[in-house]
């Protein structure tokens, strides 16, 4: 659906507060989509942000996140692992004013090297563990905030603290995102998952490591 052939259908979705699908897989599964406006504001607000700060985002989508980082004086590098939506969130920046944030094509995984350190990190794609490469990437004392979906909890919003090259993070409410690519939970095991707000988790170049109350486990 677009503005030239409906503005009106148009307008509604672009006003309401979902998710909006903008690229499907398969012709089925969501790949892409921008975020529901009321739960960017929570993620934005977890990230407390000052002006000037550099800030890694991880799945630039349409841009539209980018945007409001930046319109709060951020310093913006964001990543997208598909070209053809990278070039268009590149356009829809450019073409709203914000030519200034960065938009880099490639696997957020890695983060962004050649322009670290950030002062925080915000993935807008859940992940199941991780990645070290933000820990690393992410100022002494900085933040990362990033959606969950893995053992311990189906949809939580974690806040990690960097310290020393390690991360620890708590959930700090709920937010359900489309996994990083490669962040999968098959559906059985996500079905079987049970959510725990309790959820400690720790990051270091060793793997991740999660405690609640007396159960702990630890992945490489
Ligand atoms: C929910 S959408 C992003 C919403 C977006 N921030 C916005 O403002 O519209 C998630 C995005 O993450 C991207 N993505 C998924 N895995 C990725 C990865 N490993 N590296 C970079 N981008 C990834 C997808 O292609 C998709 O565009």
């Amino acid at each position: 659906m677009s503005r030239r052939d409906d503005p009106a259908v148009w307008n509604q979705v672009v006003v309401a507060d979902d998710a909006v699908v903008t690229q499907l897989k398969d012709g089925i599964w969501p790949s892409s989509s921008s975020s529901a406006p009321t739960v960017m504001a929570r993620m934005i607000a977890a990230l407390r942000l000052e002006p000037g700060m550099r800030v890694l985002e991880i799945g630039t989508g349409t841009g539209w996140n980018a945007a409001r980082l930046a319109a709060l004086g951020a310093d913006v590098v964001s990543v997208e692992m598909d070209g053809d939506i990278a070039a268009q969130a590149r356009a829809n920046l450019r073409n709203a004013g914000y030519g200034n944030v960065l938009v880099v094509a490639g696997d957020g995984e890695h983060g962004a090297l050649d322009h670290a350190p950030f002062d925080r990190v915000i993935s807008t794609a859940a992940v199941r563990r991780l990645p070290f490469a933000w820990v690393e990437q992410c100022a002494e004392g900085g933040l990362i905030v990033t959606p969950y979906t893995g053992e311990g909890h189906v949809d939580a919003l974690l806040v990690f603290t960097v310290s020393a090259n390690v991360a620890r993070g708590r959930v700090q409410g709920n937010a359900y995102f489309m996994p990083l690519r490669g962040h999968g939970v098959p559906q059985a095991e996500q079905r079987a998952t049970e959510s725990h707000d309790e959820l400690r988790i720790e990051v270091t170049k060793e793997g991740q490591h999660l405690s609640y109350g007396e159960r702990q486990s630890s992945t490489g």
